[in-house]
């Protein structure tokens, strides 16, 4: 049988991950500022993270969602704890598509309606729902488009208003900062007055922190720079350094009831202690400290790199637009000096996510290989 062939690789191929370091069959060490597409957040193969899914490997990896499974309250426990979104509720599910499409389901359960109002070049995943609201034609099938989407500008709050004073629309979602689409952060007051207009017309508001949320952002969730409580907030990547686990965050006004949402794998054992094992080492490296202290430097010394044209960020979630396509200073990256960077919708975009551990070393490696490369790129042009 051969893979159905959907993406296009690199020709490397990582056995080994420690700290913010993936390496090679050969033992070649590459600097991961990609974070594995933003999903790892306390580091590869951390110590505490392998001990503790180990001993639950070896305990009991899986039962269902029939029985009693204390691995769920503690996680919801400590999320509450050190999210400050203490008296929310969880729904555990395996990924960020499905976070949202959940969030949509719960969305559409409370007010009856259909109608999402999504913004550009958003990004919320590939299952049905979740692909009908992200901002890019080419990955919707025909099946997908079952209920109207709004596609508004970003920060737009005369656009965004005027469609909600219909009264007809079910959620609004957004990126707590929107990743694929470049890294475009949302006004704090833009945030403020969506939440206030969402409530007056009982539509509610998700914050998709699938890819800026569990500290990459330099806080819990990137949404808390502004003054407001989402009505549902969804999450995966960091949560879980790898391991697949997905939530949604759920505001204590919303009641649950038995069989309303549901899932085989969401909430495993193993899964739950992956999550927690994530958690604790974030709360005991400060890792959330340490994004918003990189990042505030990265932000800083980038911000001299030659052909750039803006750069844009919060904590450990960086974009430099830069006035040439990325895609072969990403290669040069990559196979000259063993870093990898992530891409964005827009070929002018490098993203920039990596493990929250990274320190001084990392920074260094950074800083130097995209020097180096920005300037011969410029001297290349002008030549
Ligand atoms: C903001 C955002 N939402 C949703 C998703 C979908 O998550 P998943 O790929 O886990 O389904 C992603 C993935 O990149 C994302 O960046």
């Amino acid at each position: 049988m051969n893979l159905f062939p959907v993406y296009p690789l690199f020709d490397i191929e990582p056995v080994r991950g420690q700290g913010c370091y993936v390496y090679d069959k050969l033992g070649h060490a590459y600097l991961d500022f990609y974070g594995g597409h933003a999903v790892i957040s306390i580091g590869h193969s951390h110590p505490h993270f392998v001990k503790r899914l180990q001993a639950q490997l070896q305990a009991l990896a899986f039962y269902s969602n029939s029985v009693q499974n204390p691995l769920q309250e503690q996680l919801a426990k400590k999320l509450g704890q050190l999210s400050g979104l203490e008296d929310y509720q969880l729904f555990l599910c395996n990924s960020g598509a499905e976070a949202n499409e959940n969030a949509l389901k719960l969305a559409s359960f409370h007010n009856g309606r259909q109608k999402v109002i999504s913004f550009k070049n958003s990004f919320h995943g590939r299952t049905s729902a979740a692909v009908n609201i992200t901002d890019k034609e080419s990955i919707k099938a025909p099946i997908n488009k079952t209920f109207p989407v709004e596609f508004h500008a970003w920060n737009d709050l005369d656009s965004v208003a005027k469609s909600l004073k219909k009264g007809d629309v079910c959620a609004v979602i957004i990126e707590g900062i929107q990743g694929i689409g470049g890294i475009h952060i949302p006004d704090a007051a833009f945030l403020e007055s969506l939440a206030q207009l969402c409530k007056q017309q009982d539509t509610l508001l998700i914050l998709d922190e699938i890819q800026s949320g569990y500290g990459r952002s330099g806080r819990f969730f990137a949404f808390q720079n502004a003054k407001i409580q989402p009505d549902l907030v969804t999450t995966a990547k960091g949560m879980g350094n790898g391991f697949p686990i997905g939530g949604v965050l759920i505001h204590p006004r919303f009641q649950g009831s038995h069989g309303l949402l549901g899932t085989t794998f969401g909430g495993s054992h193993l899964a739950c202690a992956a999550g927690l094992a994530v958690l604790e080492v974030l709360e005991a490296e400060k890792l959330i400290e340490n994004a918003r202290k990189w990042g505030a430097i990265l932000l800083d010394e980038l911000r001299h790199l030659r052909g750039l044209t803006a750069i844009r960020g919060q904590g450990l979630m960086i974009g430099l637009e830069f006035e040439f396509p990325v895609g072969d200073m990403r290669k040069q990256l990559l196979f000259e000096h063993q870093i990898f960077t992530g891409s964005a919708s827009d070929a002018n975009v490098m993203r920039l996510l990596p493990p929250l551990c990274v320190g001084e070393k990392e920074v260094d490696l950074l800083i130097g290989g995209l020097t180096r490369e920005t300037i011969q790129k410029v001297q290349n042009s002008k030549a």
